[in-house]
């Protein structure tokens, strides 16, 4: 039978679960006090614990493994190697033991559901050391419900072990909280997702290349879930060896090196180029929305980059491309990378709209006169002709007469002719890149 990955590597010790060691370190010495007779008075078991963090970071399956960690009958005591085989560990893998009950508060958030469990726990365990209760995505819970808890969670039987888990934690009652224990669980590290997808792959025999288990990674943010699902959906698409191009694809996220080359051109004005790669994006079926979000995503890391050239951790980015953001960032200044990032967010609502790629291309066309507004290559002008000389090489198409006939009928810009003539070659080089386009 086919076991997707992500059940198939369903952690089931603490020393499984990654990116969380200060989570896993506590948990292990408080197991490790619980003592011959689990509810003693050095036990450092809490009676209510509080996993929050954000989707696939591991708090589910740390709320089983403490459930078979403290229940575990394979040993006398709590273990920190609960066996996965005894008939604790199993039945709390089925969802089926009689003393630890999972509750998904998003499905079932029933307050009679809730005061029958509630009562239950009241008795002593039936086949274990602990009754547990797990309340997993608790935030849905009703006020009614919360209400239904309360006082158990109060003043709990000394068998009774409350975990709850929640993305959402400030809608969790400030009386609960303070009752409990709280973790919080982070975003996994790109690297470790990398490592751990790489371990996963070699046991699995599957050919994908290293830039590829990257792109994985990146695509799904460092939600372990996720990127073990991808992987798996690449492994059934591909026989051969998956390569970063099968991972863009199906997870319909925009190469980086594509945001790369879209940065050089609106520094260099190239906006044919841009409107081009805005085409076959669209074309491999990328949505407006992602593309959208992965063009403000790169502006933000170049942001980081400009500000804080030693700071490469602070985004996803591959050494090769933020090498690379180095050196785009020099041309542009903090205010160009901030009114690009706002014309963007501006136009976010947009990106929805059925003309969506029509407002790309506009805003494309549109970031790269904003991004130049601060741009001065006349401090290097000392006579006329320099300036003349500047715009040849802008616009080689134009003769030298053509461009001292341009000069002559120039407007100034508050009596100044320089920005008035960079303003008018930006505006002829579009119109002819817009004609060649
Ligand atoms: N920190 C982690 N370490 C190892 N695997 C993890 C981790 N977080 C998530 N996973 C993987 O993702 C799957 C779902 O994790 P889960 O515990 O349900 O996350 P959450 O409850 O935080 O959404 C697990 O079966 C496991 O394969
Ligand atoms: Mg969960
Ligand atoms: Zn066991």
């Amino acid at each position: 039978m086919y076991i997707p990955l992500h059940l198939k590597y369903r952690p089931q010790q603490l020393s499984q679960i990654i990116g969380q060691e200060h989570i896993v370190r506590t948990l292990d010495n408080a197991i490790l006090s619980g003592g011959s007779h689990s509810t003693n008075a050095l036990s450092k078991i809490a009676p209510a614990y509080l996993f929050t963090g954000p989707k696939g970071t591991g708090k589910t399956s740390t709320a089983r493994i403490l459930a078979k960690s403290l229940n575990c009958q394979s040993t006398q005591e709590p273990t920190t190697k609960p066996c996965g085989e005894c008939n604790s560990c199993q039945t709390i893998s089925h969802s089926s033991s009689l003393d630890v009950t999972e509750l998904d508060a998003a499905s079932h958030s029933g307050v009679d559901n809730i005061r029958e469990i509630v009562s239950n726990l009241q008795l002593k365990p039936i086949e274990s050391r602990r009754k547990i209760l797990i309340v997993d995505e608790c935030h849905a819970l009703s006020q009614q419900s919360w209400q239904a808890l309360l006082k158990t969670v109060e003043q709990p039987p000394a068998h009774v072990v409350f975990i709850f888990c929640t993305t959402e934690v400030h809608k969790v009652p400030e009386t609960i909280i303070s009752r409990c224990q709280k973790f919080d669980f982070r975003r996994v590290s790109l690297s470790l997702v990398v490592d751990y997808l790489e371990k996963v792959a070699h046991q699995e025999s599957i050919n994908i290349t290293p830039t590829a288990l990257t792109a994985i990674a990146k695509a799904c943010h460092g939600h372990l879930r996720d990127s073990l699902k991808l992987l798996d959906q690449l492994t059934l698409l591909e026989e051969g060896e998956i390569t970063p191009n099968w991972v863009w694809e199906l997870s319909g996220t925009i190469p980086e090196h594509d945001l790369v080359t879209f940065c050089e051109n609106i520094t260099k004005g190239e906006i044919t180029g841009n409107l081009g790669i805005l085409q076959d994006w669209m074309k491999y079926g990328k949505h407006p929305i992602t593309i959208h979000t992965s063009l403000v995503s790169f502006l933000k890391d170049l942001l980081i980059c400009k500000i804080n050239p030693n700071d490469r951790n602070l985004t996803l980015l591959e050494e090769d491309t933020w090498n690379e953001l180095t050196t785009i960032s020099k041309s542009w200044s903090i205010n160009h990378i901030h009114s690009a990032i706002a014309l963007l967010m501006v136009r976010q609502n947009l990106m929805r709209d059925e003309s969506a790629h029509l407002w790309l291309e506009a805003t494309l066309i549109e970031i790269v006169p904003t991004t130049k507004s601060s741009y001065q290559p006349w401090k290097d002008w000392k006579t006329a002709q320099d300036a003349i000389n500047w715009a040849k090489e802008q616009l080689p198409h134009l003769s030298q007469a053509q461009l001292q006939e341009h000069w002559q009928k120039l407007t100034p810009i508050n009596g100044k002719k320089a920005p008035a003539w960079v303003q008018l070659v930006e505006k002829l080089q579009t119109d002819s890149q817009l004609q060649t386009a």
